[in-house]
């Protein structure tokens, strides 16, 4: 039976899988790496003064193989390239872009190291499946090592507009790496096609049809697998007593108040500023709702050496002292900003108190939290999504409210819409939502990608350009 290797900078360690604590993705990956026996190879998150060396351990049938990063590694390949030059510039933040050569070799240069590190565990018949922005070139480091095993690569993240893509100094030659992969996969379709439509314009590529682009010499297959999370479990997680102690401690706290949640790592493609600019703007328009009404927002610090995320950090303790000086009474507070970060269990009981779900990100490749908030409710009397059109998700769940994340106004309408809506159109809404969010769950996710890279014939040979 062939393996499956699971590559991805980080590692989620999985004596914390199973652990409440532990994200849908990481408890996906692990199912699949024992169901086929496989091996889940990345970052231990560490930082060491050598780099390169491997420690492998079976922990529940999974073998999971971790290197260490050197420091200059972590500064030039993890803050710099993925963080400072691909992750703003994939969500369209080309004002906070930051290029350096510096960053560009230390990107390349730990890919390199990852291929030479995980090269000799690979075996004839392994199925190799390269997760996210950080490890775009790792085929084209892996087939110069003679690996001709198929290799997948799923991107969690948006592929930006050509033009928008175009501001990337050598953005042929990270796309050329992608052409050593056999599959590659998009959350979206929209996505795909931005993929698809840079091939043709400005690689000279060509759309062979189903799915199959050839460019610099070579065909690979795309596809669209939006990802799903763990609805079993999520729901499972929002019926257990944890949640339900955290529904009980939310609801004595809100003291018959109506709640709107949003949670999200504390990251400027999620919105926060111009959500808090819009909840200003809804207590303004709306001032019945004054002590009726608050706004719980958890973001969780991340990524706090990028200067970008410090500044949104800092704008963000302005903006929420802001709202809370201007509108706060003595007995009412209107927005409560928790800097901290939640099991699933208790974030399933926090949703599930909530009558509104606010997931506005300017650009997200999917965004898990809104189908988690659905998950999450009680069916008979659902909470409302209101959900950006810029999130992947979008595609998905047509039966949220669906706003421009950058017009407060319409955000602040949709506000009051969600908050007075009847109970039988947030129930139809809600049925509308939890169909697709328990079919087109994360197994599928992964099934569906696997099985496509597994069709492939095994050996990639290149292909005359014609
Ligand atoms: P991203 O991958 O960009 O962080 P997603 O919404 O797709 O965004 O996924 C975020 C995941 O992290 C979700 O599973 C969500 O529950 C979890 N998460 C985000 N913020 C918190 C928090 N403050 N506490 C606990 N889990 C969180
Ligand atoms: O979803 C995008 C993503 O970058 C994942 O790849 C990553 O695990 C997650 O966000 C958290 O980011 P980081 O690993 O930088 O803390």
């Amino acid at each position: 039976m062939s393996r499956l290797i699971v590559i991805s900078n980080r590692v989620s360690p999985p004596a914390e899988v199973g652990n409440a604590s532990v994200g849908g993705l990481a408890m996906a990956l692990s199912a699949a790496l024992r169901e086929e026996n496989g091996m889940w190879f990345g970052w231990s998150g560490e930082v060491a003064e050598s780099s390169g060396q491997i420690s492998i351990q079976k922990i529940g049938g999974v073998t999971v193989a971790l290197t260490h990063l050197e420091e200059q590694d972590v500064q030039e390949y993890y803050n710099g390239y993925a963080n400072k030059t691909l992750w703003p510039l994939f969500h369209y933040r080309t004002d906070l872009v930051a290029f350096e050569r510096s960053f560009d070799e230390g990107y390349s240069r730990v890919n390199q190291r990852f291929a030479d590190t995980v090269s000799p565990l690979i075996v004839e018949d392994d199925l190799i499946w390269v997760q996210d922005y950080h490890l775009i070139p790792l085929a084209s480091k892996l087939r110069e090592q003679g690996v001709k095993n198929r290799i997948g690569f799923f991107l969690h993240i948006p592929w930006p507009a050509m033009r928008v893509l175009m501001t990337l100094p050598k953005h042929g030659e990270l796309v050329e790496t992608m052409f050593d992969y056999d599959l590659v996969g998009f959350q979206t379709e929209d996505n795909m096609h931005a993929f698809t439509e840079y091939v043709i314009n400005q690689a000279g590529g060509e759309d062979l049809g189903d799915g199959r682009l050839r460019a610099y010499g070579k065909t690979i297959q795309v596809g669209a697998y939006p990802i799903g999370i763990d609805a079993k479990e999520f729901v499972e997680a929002s019926r257990s007593q944890t949640a339900k102690d955290y529904w009980d401690l939310m609801r004595d706290s809100q003291a018959g108040r109506k709640m709107i949640v949003g949670v999200e790592r504390l990251d400027y493609s999620k919105g926060l500023e111009e959500r808090f600019t819009a909840y200003d703007q809804f207590l303004r328009d709306y001032p019945q709702y004054e002590r009726n009404v608050f706004l719980l927002q958890i973001a969780t610090p991340s990524r706090g050496e990028v200067g970008a995320y410090q500044d949104i950090r800092g704008k963000l303790d302005t903006l929420s002292g802001h709202i809370n000086g201007e509108h706060s009474t003595i007995d009412w507070v209107p927005l409560r900003y928790v800097n901290r970060s939640y099991r699933r269990d208790e974030l399933a009981g926090i949703y599930r108190a909530a009558h509104v779900g606010l997931v506005t990100p300017l650009r997200d490749g999917m965004n898990l939290v809104a189908k988690e908030y659905v998950a999450a409710q009680n069916p008979a009397d659902p909470g409302v999504l209101v959900l950006s059109e810029f999130a992947g998700a979008a595609a998905q769940m047509r039966d949220a409210l669906i706003v421009n994340p950058f017009d407060r106004e319409a955000v602040s309408e949709a506000i009051h819409e969600a908050l007075s809506m009847p109970l039988k159109q947030r129930v139809a809404r809600y049925e509308g939502l939890i169909h697709g969010i328990m079919t087109e769950d994360v197994v599928s996710w992964r099934k569906n990608f696997t099985n496509d890279l597994k069709g492939k014939p095994p050996v990639k040979k290149p292909e005359p350009l014609v």
